[in-house]
């Protein structure tokens, strides 16, 4: 076991005597990094843009620096202020207020970033949506959160139900098209005649900020909401766990349609004014390798199923690039493999710092330091100021080296305040006054966590988080499809894969064009990372008398376990 322990390197670090700050610091320590210190009122654009574009040996510092396939790009923290300013005139001359819904559907691109910053800047509530999602994802989302304004690409367009969608008034088309509809606005058209001054709207450290949709195990995805004063976490995580440092060329992979690309992919960097490299883009392993090239970065942080994709690529690929600019390494997402990190040892000459939180968490709560010895296959420690332990069902703490579901004393700075729709379901996450996360982990002796799974049947594919019940649910749109149980399936590159079991609907014999069928309908209407990438067909579902699809006992049969209490089966 010992052998296995990666100690730090000697090193600079932000944050270097981990016990004793963990001992002595209050978040309130923090309020000092910014302005609202004095002012008690806040606004999350100004502190990670227009602030550093107010200084003038900041205001041409490269903020972004951007490419994908057919477009390089960059932009100074002057010039996203500025812009930014611009679109919330844009927002604004078209009643857009404090509080408003405003969501985003693009891929990543400039004009994403200075959209998200415009619409934090009126005090409106910024809910990015992931770029593969279809119609009924986009649909569910903006119904739920009753989205007023919708910033999207004429290509998108098409997956947007505009007439279900009653309470959205407006859509910004980033792109050039005919203008057709009064409900229309042209997104450069109107940023040309806008003015870059903009009186940003002070708002409270409780304000709204953010709405990420994510699954869980039943339902309809939930909108989990952060507020402005969640920036205190994506600051102080920036300097102690990214270990951010001025000169730093940071790179995060994340889309921000998923909280890391938000938290860690705008956020935090900005907050810092660190120059923040944003591919588009899919993945590839030699393009990738080119952008760390290519930028000379400095910090990467990315993810387990990436990381195992690299590896498959091979040694002999690395070695063909010069990454000596690369200093520090992260992950997240999923369990990251002890294999992965001695691999990283070999090909970069790096540890990688795996890194746990969830969207709920807003920010990282349990992490490998810089500074600190790396166990691998453990999450690491939690974060000074937060407060992580085991508990039981009832919400009692339990022993080192026992299994419970990991759990967060309640009330740090990036935690969601609320499921928005949804007061139950929010309090449904604690107990005892405790978070509860659904993950099943235990602590060892020395406080550090190791990850089991998690406690429901939500699924972890390639990091992106895929709830079972809305994939059962398209699934039995399909008119070939009777009863749909969906779950995750082990896989070494991608974590878990989708698996969808199915009972056929009289007059439907099974095929492999029908199978592939079912599979493109998931695809074209929910999302291609919801897709099974496995369906099997069966005489019948497993029920429990309540009718509830047992997912557990799919799984089982799945991996050949024993199946254990059956009692509560549908006979
Ligand atoms: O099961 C845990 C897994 O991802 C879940 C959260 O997913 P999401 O809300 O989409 O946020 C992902 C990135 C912040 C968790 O409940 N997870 C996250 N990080 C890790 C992890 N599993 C194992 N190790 C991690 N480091």
């Amino acid at each position: 076991m010992d052998m296995q322990r990666i100690p730090a390197r000697e090193g600079n670090y932000n944050l270097r005597n981990y016990d004793e700050t963990r001992a002595t610091f209050k978040w309130e320590d923090a309020h000092k990094y910014f302005s609202w210190d004095k002012t008690g009122k806040v606004n999350i654009a100004y502190e990670a843009i227009d602030r550093h574009a107010e200084n003038p040996s900041t205001k041409d510092k490269v903020a972004l620096l951007y490419s994908a396939p057919g477009r390089e790009e960059s932009l100074t923290f002057g010039e996203i202020s500025a812009e930014s300013n611009k679109f919330a005139n844009v927002l604004r001359k078209y009643g857009v207020h404090k509080g408003d819904r405003i969501f985003l559907f693009m891929p990543r691109s400039p004009e994403f970033y200075i959209s998200l910053f415009g619409i934090l800047k009126t005090g409106a509530i910024a809910g990015p949506l992931f770029e593969a999602f279809m119609e009924q994802a986009v649909r569910d989302r903006l119904e739920d959160s009753e989205a007023k304004m919708l910033i999207t690409t004429p290509d998108l367009l098409e997956r947007v139900p505009q007439e279900e969608l009653p309470t959205l008034e407006k859509i910004i088309l980033v792109g050039n098209q005919e203008i057709e509809s009064s409900k229309y606005i042209d997104f450069y058209n109107e940023m040309e005649a806008a003015s870059s001054s903009f009186e940003i709207e002070w708002m409270d450290l409780e304000d709204g900020m953010l709405i990420h949709y994510t699954s869980g195990s039943t339902g309809k995805p939930k909108g989990v909401y952060h507020v402005h004063y969640a920036m205190i976490q994506h600051y102080v995580t920036g300097e102690w766990v990214l270990d951010l440092k001025e000169d730093d060329v940071y790179w995060c992979t994340a889309d921000p349609g998923w909280v890391t690309g938000t938290s860690y992919g705008v956020f935090a960097p900005w907050l810092h004014g660190v120059t923040n490299v944003i591919r588009g883009g899919r993945f590839t392993p030699e393009d990738w390798y080119d952008t760390l090239e290519k930028h000379s970065v400095s910090v990467w942080y990315t993810a387990p199923t990436a990381l195992r994709m690299l590896v498959s690529a091979g040694e002999d690929l690395v070695k063909t690039y010069d990454f000596s600019s690369l200093r520090h390494l992260l992950s997240v997402g999923e369990p990251l493999n002890p294999e992965v990190i001695t691999w990283g040892l070999k090909a970069f000459d790096l540890r990688i710092h795996d890194t746990w939180w969830m969207t709920e968490t807003g920010a990282q709560l349990i992490v490998n330091l810089p500074s600190e010895e790396v166990r691998p296959g453990s999450m690491g420690k939690p974060i000074p100021g937060i407060e992580a332990t085991i508990v039981d069902n009832e919400g009692n703490e339990i022993p080192p080296n026992q299994m419970g579901n990991l759990a967060i004393r309640a009330g740090w700075p990036s935690m969601m305040r609320g499921v928005w729709n949804n007061p139950s379901k929010f309090e449904s996450y604690f107990i005892n006054g405790w978070y509860v996360s659904g993950d099943s982990a235990y602590r060892d002796e020395d406080g550090y966590f190791w990850f089991q799974g998690r406690l429901d049947d939500v699924i972890n594919t390639s990091g992106e988080r895929v709830g079972p019940f809305e994939v059962e649910s398209k699934l039995i749109e399909h008119p070939a499809v009777a009863e749909a149980g969906v779950i995750g399936k082990p896989d070494p590159q991608r974590g878990e894969i989708i698996k969808a079991f199915i009972t056929l609907n009289p007059g439907f014999v099974e095929s492999s064009e029908l199978l592939e069928d079912i599979r493109q309908f998931v695809k074209t209407e929910l999302a291609a990372h919801a897709a099974p990438r496995e369906i099997e067909v069966k005489d019948s579902i497993p029920k429990t008398r309540s009718g509830k699809i047992m997912r557990r006992l799919l799984k089982s049969w799945e991996l050949g376990l024993p199946t254990g209490d059956m009692s509560t089966l549908e006979v």
